[in-house]
C-alpha cells in the first residue's frame, strides 16, 4: 500500500508530504457527474454502497492523490438522529424540520450506526475491497457545532445567527443538543473505524462564526469529549474552518493533526503545533482553493511555497477548504503533481541559476 499518509501521521520521517484534496470526490470530475446522473441524485448516490465506493476511488486515478476520502456527507448524522435533509440542486441542503425547542429535541433518537447508517458502513466495506490496499481510506464526520448549525437553522447561513442566538438564549437546550450530536458522532466514527477506515477527520466548517470565548467555553468541551472518546484508535484530524483565532485551544485536543484554512499563517501555525501540550501535531493544508484557477505554473509555485512554509515533515498537503466545483481537473492534478515533485527552495534556486 502507498502508506505515506499513515507514516506521516505516525510521526515518521517522510520523503515528501502526502497529498489529498478536500472535496476531491465530486463535481470537478466528469466521471463523478456521470455516476451521479446514473444514480438519480446526490442522496441516491451516497446511499448506494457500490456507487459511493466507485466515486470514492475515482480521485485516486484522476488526481493521483495519496488517500481516498469516503464519499458521503456530514448531514447523514442529523438524518440518522431523526432530522431528514434534502440536497436541493444549486441551492444547498434543506432540513424540512429543525430543532428550536425541547419538544423538538425530544423527538430525536439515539443513533445505532449499524442500523441507521448501515449504508455508510457498507460503502466503507465495498470501498476497502475495491481499493485493494492502494491508498488509505479517510472517514469523517461533521463536528458538533457545524451539525448544530444545520439542525437549528435548517439550511446554510452566512452568520448562523439563529444557532448563535440559541447558545445565549437557551444554554441548557443548546448544550443538550450538542451532547446528543457528540454522542451520535462518537458512535458513528467508532463504527467507521470498526469497518476499517484508516484515518478520521472532523469537519468544523462553521467554527469561524464563533468568538474564541464562546467556542472555548461552549463547544470545545464537546470536542474534547468526542476526540478523547476516539483516542488511540486511528489518527484524527480536526479541521475548524475560520477557527485560527482559537487554534491554540484546538491544539489542546488529543488529536493527531490540525487542518488549516487558507487564511492561517503557516509559520505561526507550525510553531503553535510544535508546542502543543500533548506533543507536536501534524498540520494539514492549506493552499487557497482559488489558486487552482491560476495556470499550472503558478499553481506549482504556490504549492512549493506552501511546503517551504509548512515544512516537509509533519505536513499533509491539502487545500485550505474543498475544491470548487468548476476547478478544471487538470489544475487539481497540477497541485498534486507539484507536491510530488517538491524540492526545497535552496535546491530550486540552484537548479534555476545553473
Ligand atoms: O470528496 C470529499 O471530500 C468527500 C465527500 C464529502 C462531501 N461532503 C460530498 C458532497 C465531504 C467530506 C463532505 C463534507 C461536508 N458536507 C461539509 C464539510 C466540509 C466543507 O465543505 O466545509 C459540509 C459543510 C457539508 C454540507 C454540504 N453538503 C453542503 C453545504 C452541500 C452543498 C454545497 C455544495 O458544495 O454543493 C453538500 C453537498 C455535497 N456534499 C456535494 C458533494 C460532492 C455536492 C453534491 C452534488 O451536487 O453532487
Amino acid at each position: 500500500m502507498n502508506d505515506l499518509l499513515l507514516r506521516a501521521l505516525r510521526g515518521e520521517e517522510v520523503e515528501r508530504p502526502p497529498v489529498w484534496m478536500m472535496r476531491q470526490a465530486g463535481r470537478t470530475l466528469p466521471e463523478y457527474r456521470a455516476v451521479r446522473a446514473e444514480a438519480g441524485g446526490f442522496k441516491d448516490l451516497l446511499m448506494n454502497p457500490n456507487r459511493a465506493a466507485e466515486v470514492t476511488i475515482q480521485p485516486i486515478e484522476a488526481y493521483g492523490v495519496d488517500a481516498a476520502i469516503l464519499f458521503s456527507d456530514i448531514l447523514v448524522v442529523p438524518e440518522a438522529m431523526g432530522l431528514p435533509y434534502n440536497l436541493v440542486e444549486k441551492v444547498g441542503p434543506r432540513f424540512p424540520e429543525t430543532i428550536r425547542s425541547l419538544a423538538d429535541l425530544n423527538r430525536l433518537h439515539e443513533v445505532d450506526p449499524g442500523r441507521d447508517l448501515k449504508y455508510v458502513i457498507d460503502a466503507i466495506e465495498v470501498t476497502l475491497k475495491e481499493l485493494q490496499g492502494r491508498v488509505p481510506l479517510i472517514g469523517f464526520a461533521g463536528a458538533p457545532w457545524t451539525l448544530f448549525c444545520y439542525m437549528v437553522e435548517g439550511k446554510g447561513s452566512k452568520d448562523w445567527t439563529l444557532a448563535r442566538r440559541m447558545l445565549w438564549e437557551e444554554p441548557a437546550l443548546s448544550d443538550a443538543l450538542l451532547t446528543a450530536i457528540t454522542k451520535a458522532t462518537k458512535a458513528y466514527l467508532h463504527a467507521q473505524i470498526e469497518a476499517g477506515v484508516h484515518v478520521v477527520q472532523l469537519f468544523d466548517s462553521w467554527a469561524g462564526s464563533l468568538s474564541r470565548e464562546l467556542y472555548v467555553q461552549r463547544i470545545l468541551p464537546h470536542m474534547q469529549d468526542l476526540v478523547e472518546g476516539l483516542r488511540g484508535r486511528v489518527p484524527l484530524t480536526v479541521f475548524a474552518k475560520g477557527g485560527s483565532h482559537f487554534l491554540k485551544d484546538l491544539a489542546t485536543l488529543p488529536c493527531t493533526a490540525l487542518g488549516l484554512d487558507w487564511q492561517t499563517n503557516r509559520q505561526w501555525a507550525r510553531r503553535l503545533a510544535d508546542e502543543a501540550p500533548g506533543g507536536p501535531k501534524l498540520l494539514q493544508g492549506n493552499l487557497d482553493p482559488s489558486t487552482l484557477y491560476a495556470n499550472p505554473g503558478i499553481i506549482r509555485a504556490e504549492t512549493h511555497r506552501m511546503i517551504d512554509e509548512l515544512g516537509i515533515q509533519r505536513t499533509i498537503a491539502n487545500l485550505g477548504h474543498g475544491l470548487y466545483p468548476d476547478i478544471p481537473a487538470d489544475h487539481g492534478r497540477a497541485f498534486v503533481q507539484a507536491v510530488k515533485e517538491y524540492t526545497p527552495a535552496t535546491e530550486r534556486e540552484t537548479t534555476t541559476s545553473v
